[in-house]
């Protein structure tokens, strides 16, 4: 491990990463003021910097992709609308139900394919109150995901996500990416973050992730759009004081971490072609499109990784047969290599 202070292997998250030394130093030299007075000129620089990186006229810093997914739920919709995404979205399987118990909204799942909805699925699952004789919920928002983290990491190219913003908005609705890891995506696809998001109302963008920040995420979108999250942000109670400390560390990321995110998605492949040349393991080649490495086993998932504790290497069994591997800043060659010789041991 790399700048860790751990001696295990952790590929458990991205989400272990930890501020590096460098991160902490800029941390600790930043100006900072009362953000929720609006005076913090890190946190500005840092929501000014992020929104003209994705083409859009405004950003606001979040304490985390949950809360910053919330908070744009929130913003574009009001109690029994309807919000449409991919059965293993983040927002509909992993945040509490806040799309619920905040928004008072439901969910369409789509039946997308590695975490990835096509456009015609799109049109499908939107429903409009009007002209339902008031059955249905009312269609408002579509959310992609990209990458998508239960897709094992698989983007979505620049056709599918045009049309998907051309379909949803053909029907009224507005338009989110959930971009925990968009970064990653615009690295593998080749496409640049603004155009990625062109035809998408709003973005949230983590730092805590693959890029190595302790806290933070940015969501852009129109200043109009921004302006009305702020009071959501406000009343979910995410106005925070002397954050620039914290954006600091998220601009040394930009800096610093996005185009090193190469080197994960190379050793991810490594790792997913170790696996996949096992019996044991089965791993679909084709997701493997950026950090991370979703494998079959036929032997009990945990028993897996139970296996792979006792040597000192961490990662999740997501289900009884499936393990995950997430590569990031700190895995080295040398952690890769020693994940080898666990799998040489048990399973060659
Ligand atoms: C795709 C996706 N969206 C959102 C989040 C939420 O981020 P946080 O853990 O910062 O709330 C995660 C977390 O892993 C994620 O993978």
């Amino acid at each position: 491990m790399r700048e860790h202070p751990s001696s295990r292997i952790d590929f458990r998250s991205d989400t272990v990463t930890q501020p590096t030394k460098a991160m902490r130093e800029a941390m600790l030299s930043a100006s900072v003021g009362d953000d929720v007075l609006g005076d913090d000129p890190t946190v500005i620089e840092l929501q000014n910097r992020v929104a003209k990186m994705f083409g859009k006229e405004a950003g606001l810093f979040v304490a985390s992709g949950t809360m910053s997914n919330a908070i744009a739920l929130r913003t574009h919709t009001v109690p029994g609308d309807e919000i449409v995404c991919d059965k293993t979205a983040h927002i509909y399987r992993y945040e509490g139900g806040g799309y619920a118990a905040l928004c008072g909204a439901s969910i369409a799942l789509v039946d997308g394919v590695g975490g990835l909805m096509s456009p015609e699925q799109v049109r499908r699952a939107v429903r409009k109150a009007e002209g339902s004789g008031s059955h249905y919920p009312n269609g408002s928002l579509v959310c992609v995901e990209n990458t998508s983290n239960l897709g094992g990491g698989a983007c979505y190219d620049q056709a599918t996500l045009d049309e998907i913003a051309k379909v949803a908005k053909a029907l009224d609705c507005k338009t989110h990416i959930d971009g925990a890891r968009i970064f990653n995506a615009s690295l593998a696809t080749g496409v640049d973050v603004a155009r990625m998001c062109e035809h998408y109302d709003s973005v949230s963008i983590c730092f805590s992730k693959g890029l190595g920040a302790p806290v933070g995420s940015v969501l852009v979108g129109s200043a109009e759009f921004i302006a009305r999250a702020h009071r959501w942000r406000k009343m979910f109670g995410g106005g925070w004081r002397q954050a620039g400390l914290l954006a600091a560390g998220c601009l040394h990321a930009l800096d610093h971490h996005v185009n090193r995110l190469d080197e994960d998605h190379s050793r991810a492949l490594v790792v997913a072609n170790m696996l996949n040349a096992l019996p044991m393991f089965s791993v679909d080649l084709a997701s493997v499109q950026t950090n991370m490495v979703y494998a079959e086993t036929t032997e009990s998932a945990a028993d897996v990784v139970a296996k792979f504790a006792e040597h000192g290497i961490d990662m999740f069994d997501l289900a009884d047969n499936r393990i995950r591997v997430v590569i990031h800043l700190h895995i080295t060659d040398e952690d890769i290599e020693q994940f080898r010789a666990v799998l040489d041991r048990y399973w060659a």
